[in-house]
């Protein structure tokens, strides 16, 4: 095992994740890894800050040269005034969780729904053309997953959400790349019968509620694909009476590490060492 500190010299570059709270944070040990899989003299760690800290920070970063940032809750939207320039994928989404220094110039992006629909196509849905994609929530999680899905040619993507209204904001937002649709869960057991592909977006199974889904048993249709953004537990109830359907299912754990993944890539233009970083995240969970 390495030494603490090893490698790290006068030309090692920073890189951190920012939240409020952030102690939970497995970004950290997965980025580091990524750094030390591919010799890249990098070192990344947690910043606690808070709402009225964040003009300050993005100021530490300029000063320092800090050249990359994950941006986690509540800052994905607030950060994005501090920033010089958005992508257009984060502009519509309305979030940014990664940010890249060039030379004291910050531009924001968003990987988490490029990253769930990566993670998604190389797990368990290699082709996302022509499939009948249903979403259960339409938070901010949902926001990026039904952007990235939207640009893979679905027949149709249904979003299902308690609050109907939030359903029918997403669906109205992303419009023009897809056909969408928005309905209440009232309706849900009729759409799981008729989705290829079904995806748990709510923190509904979420530990410690483990004995909590968002479906009824057998809802979904066998040979569906079934998937769920959490990660803790790796397995959620939601997905194992999936599994017990016949169903194919796909983990959050994905998502997690694909998310950070695409953001190596954009810091270091260099492709990061996927099978190595969700095994760290993988150890650090058990
Ligand atoms: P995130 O950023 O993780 O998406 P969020 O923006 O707070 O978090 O969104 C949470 C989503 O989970 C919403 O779709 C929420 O439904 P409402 O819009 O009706 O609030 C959904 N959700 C959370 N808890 C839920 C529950 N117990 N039952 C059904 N839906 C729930």
């Amino acid at each position: 095992a390495a030494e603490a500190g090893e490698g790290i010299d006068s030309h090692t570059v920073l890189y951190g994740v920012i939240g409020d709270p952030i102690r939970h944070s497995k970004s950290p040990i997965m980025l580091n890894r990524a750094f030390r899989e591919t010799g890249i003299n990098g070192v990344y760690t947690a910043f606690h800050i808070t709402e009225d800290k964040l003009a300050d920070f993005i100021a530490g970063v300029k000063a320092m040269g800090i050249r990359g940032v994950n941006v986690t809750i509540p800052h994905k939207l607030n950060i994005m005034k501090h920033l010089d320039e958005i992508d257009p994928g984060a502009l519509a989404i309305g979030a940014v969780n990664t940010i890249v220094n060039d030379n004291g110039r910050l531009t924001g992006y968003n990987t988490d729904g490029v990253g769930y629909v990566r993670s998604l196509k190389e797990e368990a849905m290699p082709d996302i053309s022509g499939k009948r994609v249903l979403v259960i929530g339409a938070g901010g999680a949902a926001r990026g997953i039904v952007y990235a899905l939207a640009g893979e040619r679905p027949e149709r993507i249904t979003i299902a959400n308690r609050t109907i209204d939030k359903a029918e904001e997403l669906a109205r937002s992303f419009s023009s790349r897809a056909e969408l649709q928005a309905i209440a869960n009232d309706r849900l057991q009729e759409a799981c019968g008729e989705a290829d592909l079904v995806i748990n977006t709510t923190s509904v199974g979420m530990y410690p509620n483990v004995q909590d889904t968002p479906v009824g048993k057998g809802w979904i249709r066998e040979g569906a694909v079934v998937s769920d953004l959490i990660y803790n537990p790796l397995v959620t109830r939601f997905l194992k009476e999936a599994e017990e359907s016949g169903c194919r299912i796909h983990g959050g754990l994905g998502m997690f590490v694909h998310q950070g993944a695409i953001a190596f890539e954009y810091w270091t233009g260099r492709p990061a060492p996927v099978h190595a970083m969700r095994e760290t995240v993988m150890a650090s969970l058990k």
